[in-house]
């Protein structure tokens, strides 16, 4: 099995449907009406009722130990994939409306990755991720709060939402702030919107990543700037797929954007939203296997875990 790694995976968009039905049931919960279909998959039309799904999934949680669950669950399932490090967004935001506070879910996230070190193998890292749509004030807020309680395993700053709303330069402070504090910075762009967005966001902000970025392929410019600045692309292609971007897996960027020189990852986003896993995108990005290996070690290199870290990890993949 190909060794694999992951930069771009969402906690909540993780969660199975069984996962979620369990953890309705555990906290007392009714299920969240119109959730599934009648496959017995999440219901959602286009890119703003994906998520506005995703936050009813969210509505099944209710304590620290659920998120424990969902990371631990889903490292547990990357293993079995080959995968040997994922770094997972996880949003401040959800316990906070729950009334958890910080510390108390962050340690439910820290156990889950000691634990599924210790069972599977598999190293874990956190990318406390802000929601865009809610606006530069609250992300200031988040980043304030990941540099007050300070944790190895929080390794950067994300953000995920609705693109189409502010500006990345209104996140400039949410993103100086952790950046300054010595934190990784990663957003989506060019996801949703097109290249103008991932201009932007490597202008305005201290960012070595881009969640998705694949719309860069539209501006010829762009794609020699994020190669000549090694900007790493947490490529998602069946996340895109499902999403609408392109028709199918044969018309997706991937290809060019390696062609391009730009450094690239694979990542499953949120695998049952659109029925995809880590594995599946390994499998069906039509690349060769050295193409696949060196994609794994562009991960890790690319990741913001410690340099101990990623060394360990690094020889892990070298046999
Ligand atoms: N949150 C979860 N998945 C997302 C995606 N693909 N784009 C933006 N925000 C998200
Ligand atoms: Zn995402």
């Amino acid at each position: 099995m190909i060794p694999k790694a992951e930069l771009h995976c969402h906690l909540e968009g993780s969660i199975p449907p069984e996962l979620a039905r369990a953890l309705a049931a555990r906290n007392g919960l009714e299920l969240p009406a119109n959730l599934f279909g009648a496959d017995g998959h999440y219901v959602w039309r286009d890119f703003l009722t994906f998520l506005d799904a995703y936050d009813r999934v969210c509505g099944v949680l209710r304590e620290p130990r659920d998120f424990g669950d969902i990371l631990y669950s889903y490292l547990q399932r990357a293993a079995a994939q080959g995968a040997i490090y994922v770094e997972m967004f996880c949003s401040p935001e959800r316990p906070r409306m729950l009334g958890i506070p910080y510390v108390a879910w962050l340690g439910a996230l820290v156990d889950a990755i000691d634990r599924a070190r210790r069972d599977f193998g598999i190293e874990g890292r956190i990318v406390g991720i802000c929601i865009r749509h809610l606006g530069p004030d609250r992300a200031l807020a988040l980043a304030q709060q990941m540099v007050a309680e300070p944790h190895p395993y929080v390794v950067a700053i994300g953000m995920g939402g609705d693109e189409a709303k502010f500006t990345p330069a209104e996140f400039a402070p949410a993103y100086r702030l952790a950046h300054e504090k010595g934190l990784g910075c990663t957003i989506h762009a060019g996801e949703v919107v097109g290249p103008e967005s991932v201009w932007a966001a490597i202008r305005d902000l201290p960012v070595t990543r881009i969640g998705h970025g694949v719309r860069s392929i539209e501006d010829a410019a762009l794609v020699e700037e994020l190669a000549r600045r090694g900007i790493a692309l947490e490529v998602c292609p069946g996340s895109n797929v499902a999403l609408g971007l392109y028709p199918n897996r044969a018309a997706h960027p991937l290809p060019r954007l390696i062609a391009g020189g730009v450094r690239v990852t694979l990542g499953s986003d949120d695998p049952p939203f659109f029925h995809t896993t880590l594995g599946m995108e390994y499998d069906e990005a039509g690349l060769a296997e050295q193409v696949l290996r060196t994609i794994t070690r562009t991960a890790i290199e690319a990741s913001f875990a410690d340099e101990a870290t990623k060394t360990k990890l690094l020889k892990r993949i070298q046999s």
